[in-house]
């Protein structure tokens, strides 16, 4: 199984990548971080915890940075609701996070680990930054970093801009500049991975995991339920289980963030124009049938 380190700002494609990662027997999730992103971080570990409440895991989850390196957080309630999981009554529980602010924590979590450790991302890069100017040995022990955010197109919170970068550029150009393995699901792909509407009327016959992520979907603004929901940070999990299903491109991918309009784009050099070698593998296709069966395959494995 393939040890990963998830950091996460739940948020409710957030919550279907955590439950595939968890039940996917390929994976082995050391570690959840937390991040400011979707809503605060106080709201976002709420939800990690309640998550592994829900499914009575035991896996430690770390709070991470309240902000962005040096912006204000603007957060996106207006897709995954006020709590940032909204629609669905988790029950009350008395679990907290480790004592220690997450960067700490995945730093330890790599030093314990007999092999090196993928990082997996699927917010602003907040954390991972904080961690690497902290403690830039880490990276000798990170396997790779695969992370959802960027697009080689368009944005979706800027007109150029996805949101997980656009939040935190700074901390997203440091990534990018790290020298680590990078993989970038960006737009490019995740906005072609829809659930359909057949298969998201089926969810709650399925299991109480379908049953409850169909509650949060009633809320959540990335499609609808009647044209079909788009699974932007599913898609990293896919590429770990699955990378066959996407079509990679190494890129030079250069993070803005001077421009006025265009801080937190991803400049992905796809005709290598800049002539500079290539720092990311990005995601550039899909196989959409093919995912759709595997989550379809995965979220039954769920309890
Ligand atoms: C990303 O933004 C967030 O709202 C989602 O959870 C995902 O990580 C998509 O742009
Ligand atoms: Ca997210």
């Amino acid at each position: 199984r393939t040890p990963i380190i998830l950091d996460t700002d739940p948020g409710i494609d957030d919550a279907v990548a955590i439950a595939a990662a968890l039940f996917a027997p390929q994976l082995d999730v050391k570690l959840i971080t937390t991040v400011a992103g979707n809503v605060s971080v106080e709201k976002t570990t709420r939800n990690a915890l309640q998550l592994m409440h829900f499914w009575q895991k035991d896996i430690p989850v770390a709070q991470g940075a309240a902000t962005p390196l040096v912006r204000k957080l603007r957060d996106a309630a207006y897709v995954h609701g006020e709590s940032g999981m909204e629609g669905y009554a988790f029950v009350e529980h008395s679990r907290k996070p480790l004592d220690m602010p997450a960067f700490e924590a995945i730093y330890r979590c790599l030093y314990s680990s007999d092999e090196p450790v993928t990082l997996v991302t699927i917010g602003p890069l907040t954390n991972i930054a904080l961690l690497l100017m902290q403690y830039p040995d880490s990276k000798t022990k990170i396997k790779r970093l695969v992370m959802m955010g960027g697009s080689a197109g368009r944005g979706n919170f800027t007109p150029t801009a996805e949101f997980n970068i656009a939040i935190d550029p700074e901390a997203a150009a440091r990534v990018f500049d790290s020298g680590l393995d990078i993989v970038m699901c960006g737009l490019d792909v995740t906005n072609q991975a829809m659930l359909s509407p057949d298969y998201l009327q089926q969810l709650p016959q399925l299991n109480r995991t379908a049953k409850m992520l169909h509650a949060l979907f009633s809320h959540y603004r990335s499609g609808s339920m009647a044209t079909g929901l788009r699974m932007h940070d599913l898609c990293a999990i896919a590429w770990l289980i699955k990378p066959e299903l996407f079509r990679m491109q190494p890129c030079f991918v250069a993070v803005e963030t001077h421009g006025e309009y265009t801080a937190g784009t991803t400049v992905v050099d796809i005709e290598n124009r800049y002539q500079q070698q290539a720092n990311a593998q990005v995601a550039l296709d899909l196989d959409v049938p093919a995912f759709r069966a595997w989550v379809a395959d995965v979220l039954a494995l769920a309890p």
